[in-house]
């Protein structure tokens, strides 16, 4: 079962995978969840341990890794920043060789996105981007699977992002690019993605078949959509703005007005943790169309397959 890769891979962007690998990392997800409780399962990560580096708040990141390592049959460390000495001003580079000679992987998250480079540049084990200020990539792999559980491969379809350009917004253009789908990304004036990540994306999109458009109108992006996405105004270490984010984002709130106007068998999706009232209106995270738990638990899944194939585990479908 256990082939180690020719050499360290890590996941801090979707430039870090190919679509091949996405779609094989898809397939082992799939199996996983669907085998979870199968006791005889393969602890295919056994004796393995994770180190997750927390310089920001988190729920759902902290415990799927946490719970996915420890189903796989290894173990996850909390390191909060406050109480390692990386929080007392160690050097991000020593910290990231100390960690390598212990645990088998790292994961971050961190603020500045060049703080993940860092750690990945210099630690000799696979870095796992668990959110930075520019992207999110793990909570997209578990969104895209999620997408394609539901409705199919995602390839051709209409996304509209509706709100902020952020992490969650660039790692959504990133998918855009590499997987061929239409994403059009409704942003107030200010908040627009940045240039460069949508120029590189729509480079690479060229190749792919995928489409990515900036608009101001939340109808505009979301009009005939398959799949519509939000996330919070106010992204964790933007608290100082949040009374003018909240003017600036007034009209840009998914309701169930808006959900009309997408296809009829749309879905909606939200990373979390949301706003009730402010990004999205309660009608629609609970209604029908909503698939935010699903897009929760799939971050275990997808997560898990990922740490097998980041530590070198053949992630290979597995038969009964
Ligand atoms: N979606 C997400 O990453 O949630 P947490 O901040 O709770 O980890
Ligand atoms: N954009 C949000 C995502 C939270 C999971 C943030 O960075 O706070």
């Amino acid at each position: 079962m256990t082939t180690f890769l020719a050499t360290k891979r890590d996941l801090l962007t979707f430039d870090d995978v190919t679509p091949e690998e996405i779609r094989r990392l898809f397939q082992r997800t799939a199996w996983l969840k669907q085998n979870r409780r199968i006791r005889s399962n393969q602890p295919t990560l056994a004796g393995r341990s994770l180190g997750m580096i927390f310089e920001k708040p988190s729920t759902r990141t902290r415990v799927s890794f946490e719970t996915g390592m420890f189903e796989l049959g290894g173990q996850a460390l909390f390191l909060s920043s406050q109480e390692i000495q990386l929080g007392r001003g160690e050097e991000l580079s020593d910290s990231a060789r100390v960690l390598s000679r212990y645990v088998d992987a790292i994961m971050v998250r961190t603020f500045a996105h060049k703080k993940v480079e860092v750690l990945a540049e210099y630690a000799t084990v696979p870095v796992i981007n668990g959110l930075s200020d520019d992207f999110h990539p793990c909570q997209v792999l578990a969104d895209l699977f999620t997408y394609e559980e539901h409705r199919g491969a995602i390839t051709g379809k209409s996304v509209a992002w509706i709100g902020d350009g952020n992490n969650m917004a660039n790692s959504w253009i990133q998918a855009s690019a590499k997987l061929g789908f239409r994403l059009v990304l409704a942003c107030p004036e200010g908040y627009e993605p940045e240039s460069t990540c949508l120029a590189r994306a729509r480079q690479q999109a060229q190749q792919t078949g995928g489409v990515i458009e900036v608009v101001r109108s939340p109808r505009d992006a979301v009009f005939q959509a398959d799949l519509v996405c939000t996330d919070t105004w106010t992204s964790m270490g933007q608290e100082a703005e949040q009374r003018k984010r909240q003017q600036a984002f007034a009209d840009y709130c998914v309701d169930q007005a808006l959900m009309a106007t997408a296809s009829s068998d749309a879905l909606f999706m939200h990373c979390l943790p949301a706003h009730r009232g402010e990004e999205v209106t309660a009608e629609v995270m609970d209604g029908p169309q909503s698939v935010i738990w699903d897009e929760a638990e799939n971050r275990l899944h997808v997560q898990k397959a990922l740490l097998e194939w980041l530590m070198g585990v053949d992630i290979g479908v597995v038969k009964d």
